[in-house]
């Protein structure tokens, strides 16, 4: 098979610019600003971010979780408690966030402090979705390693026949606290615009203007 030539691959990014003539002092302002732009043009899961976590001996892991809530006080997603996700924001809080909205030519990225949301927010949720995916959360054991597909389709049958769909107390939600935002447009000839919002003792942020 023919390697693709990765090293033409580039696009340009001209699509828009982030000065300081339009920042605001609140990055959840301008986040939100962001977040709906990127609901209207990207329409491919625009809610899909990357949640990086670091286990007890360092090592960092990533994957895609779906925001399902934000204000000033946090970004919200929901998972299973025992997963590896779990574990390893058990031993440590600290947790990043990555947002790409592609047709924007825009990254977001959050980091912060996670801890999980109370059991009315994850009973909220977790009753609010369709009765198929909470006879999943309840009878996946996530991120175990497991024989074969068919006994979750089978496990799943028996949870929606005997009609006992309640939350398990390993699954909830999360809700990250951040203490850095950092927004990311990109432009033309890779001078990208890059603003930095870290927050003060005094609990103001403050924009910063990053070298690409
Ligand atoms: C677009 C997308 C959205 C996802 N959203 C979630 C989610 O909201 N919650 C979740 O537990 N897993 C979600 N997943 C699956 C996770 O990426 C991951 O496979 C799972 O949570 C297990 O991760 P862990 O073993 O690191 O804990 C999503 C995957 C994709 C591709």
């Amino acid at each position: 098979m023919k390697k693709p030539e990765l090293s033409n691959l580039r696009k340009n990014y001209n699509s828009g610019e982030l000065n300081e003539s339009n920042l605001t002092n609140d990055p959840f302002k301008l986040f939100e600003i962001w977040f709906n732009e990127a609901l209207l043009n990207d329409k491919q899961e625009a809610n899909a971010m990357v949640l990086s976590t670091v286990s007890e001996n360092q090592s960092p892991s990533s994957r895609f979780v779906l925001l399902k809530d934000y204000s000033e006080k946090g970004f919200v997603f929901f998972t299973n408690y025992n997963s590896k996700k779990g574990k390893e924001i058990e031993g440590n809080k600290y947790v990043a966030l990555l947002f790409f909205w592609p047709s924007l030519e825009r990254q977001v990225r959050i980091e912060g402090t996670i801890k999980k949301t109370s059991a009315k927010v994850s009973d909220e949720y977790f009753y609010s979705r369709p009765v198929e995916s909470q006879a999943s959360a309840i009878i996946s054991k996530q991120s175990t390693v497991i024989n074969n597909y068919n006994n979750l389709v089978i496990k799943k049958q028996q949870i929606l026949n005997s009609n006992f769909l309640k939350r398990p107390r390993n699954w909830g939600g999360y809700i990250v606290t951040p203490i850095l935002f950092e927004f990311w447009q990109g432009r033309i000839n890779r001078l990208h615009d890059r603003i930095q919002y870290k927050v003060k003792k005094s609990k103001c942020w403050k924009p910063e203007r990053l070298s690409p």
